[in-house]
Formats: structure tokens, C-alpha cells, sequence
């Protein structure tokens, strides 16, 4: 089905793991392929960012971060996929949103929906790290999708060969961006966003085990 430019959304994907064989860069390339035709989403990776120097910070800043604020600004919103590092954020992850989310509080983040995901080995998901993210991007004036935690424990069984394996967990991730394009639709005074039948999925009510 032909989608009409005005109804469709471009995602940002940031992973906040850099390693080549992530679970957490491993997800978002599952979640790109699962989403519906009016969805694309471009996974803009994190190498290339500097840590974080007021000095450098002058016109559009190092290269790295020029591509980032780029893609933060063209996107209608962002999904992060992170691992938990030390009952905290990944630190290149947390450098890269305090880049974007430069001039304060009128940043490339501000009034940008985010939807949050973590994942770790352990059963806990990296429940920790979500919630030092949500804390982060409060200071961005970024608007973090409420509701339904996307929290992935033992990720080490659901992803397998470079993929989400784990049927409802992907279910209730794509279930996720589904509302964080409401979201986007809200932000932007577009019109509710509408899923012809054909493209529906089951909804999950309750984050899988
Ligand atoms: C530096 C470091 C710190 C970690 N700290 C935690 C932690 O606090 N809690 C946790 O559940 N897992 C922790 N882990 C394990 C990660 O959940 C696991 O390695 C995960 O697969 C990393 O994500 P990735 O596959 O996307 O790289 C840590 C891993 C590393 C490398």
C-alpha cells in the first residue's frame, strides 16, 4: 500500500551500546524491520561522539555530533535501545543526549518524543538505567512516552543471531512505537495517526517474562 508523505513518520534509533554484536543495537535492527510501511527508522550510531567540551560546542559542533543534532532535528521521534552499565547509563550514551541536547533547554531534544528501552543479561532489564534515562531527558524538555515500561531482562535467550527472537517482547516494543507515534501525531498537531487493518498487530496489556 502507497503511503501519502503525510502520513508518514521517520524514527531515530540510537543504541546505547557500541559494541559490533550488541543485543541492544541487535533489537533496534529487529524493531526497524517489524514496523508498519508509513515507518522508517534510520539507526544513527554513537562512535563518532566526542565527550562532551563546552569549547568545542560552537557552530555545529564536531562532526559526529553536527550528524546526530541533524538526525534528532529531521526525525518526528527517537527510540533508545541501552543496556544498564553499572546500575547506570552507558556513559558515551548520556555524553551524546547531553550534545543534543545543547542550547539549554531549546536543544534539538526539546518537545522530541523518546521512547526508552533497556535490556540486560539479568532478569532485571536494566529497570535502573531506565530510570536515570527518564531522569536525563527530563532536563532535555523531551517528552519520554509514559506508560508501559519496555524493560528486556535475560536478553541473552531473546536475542539470538543478531536478532529479537523473543515473539512478545518484539510485540510489545512495536506495541511501544505505536505510542510513541500517537505521541508524535500529539506534538506535532497531526492527526491521529490510523493502522489499516491489514498492517494491525495483537496488542500485549502486560510486559512479557
Ligand atoms: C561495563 C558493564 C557494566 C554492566 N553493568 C550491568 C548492570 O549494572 N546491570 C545489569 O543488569 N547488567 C550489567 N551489565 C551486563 C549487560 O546487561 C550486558 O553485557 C548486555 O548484554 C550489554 O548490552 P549489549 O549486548 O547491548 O552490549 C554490564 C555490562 C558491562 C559491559
Amino acid at each position: 500500500m502507497d503511503v501519502p508523505q503525510h502520513q508518514r513518520f521517520k524514527l531515530l534509533g540510537l543504541s546505547g551500546s557500541l559494541r559490533r554484536a550488541a543485543n541492544s543495537t541487535a533489537i533496534l535492527r529487529t524493531l526497524k524491520a517489524g514496523l508498519t510501511p508509513d515507518v522508517v527508522m534510520e539507526i544513527v550510531a554513537l562512535d563518532d561522539i566526542p565527550p562532551y567540551n563546552e569549547d568545542t560546542d560552537v557552530g555545529e559542533g564536531p562532526a559526529g555530533v553536527a550528524a546526530l543534532r541533524r538526525a534528532v532535528i529531521a526525525c518526528d521521534a527517537i527510540v533508545i535501545v541501552s543496556p544498564e552499565y553499572n546500575h547506570g547509563i552507558p556513559g558515551h550514551l548520556k555524553n551524546a543526549i547531553d550534545w543534543a541536547s545543547r542550547p539549554g533547554y531549546d536543544g534539538p531534544l526539546k518537545s522530541k518524543p523518546v521512547k526508552i528501552m533497556t535490556i540486560a543479561t539479568s532478569p532485571l532489564g536494566g529497570a535502573r538505567a531506565q530510570a536515570w534515562l527518564n531522569e536525563v531527558f527530563a532536563a532535555t524538555l523531551s517528552r519520554v512516552v509514559p506508560g508501559k515500561q519496555v524493560v528486556i531482562g535475560g536478553v541473552g535467550q531473546k536475542v539470538q543471531d543478531g536478532r529479537l527472537v523473543h515473539e512478545d517482547t518484539l510485540i510489545f516494543a512495536l506495541n511501544a512505537i505505536d505510542d510513541l507515534l500517537d505521541e508524535a501525531c500529539l506534538v506535532q498537531g497531526r492527526p491521529k495517526r490510523v493502522i489499516p487493518a491489514d498492517w494491525q498487530r495483537r496488542k500485549l496489556d502486560k510486559p512479557p517474562r
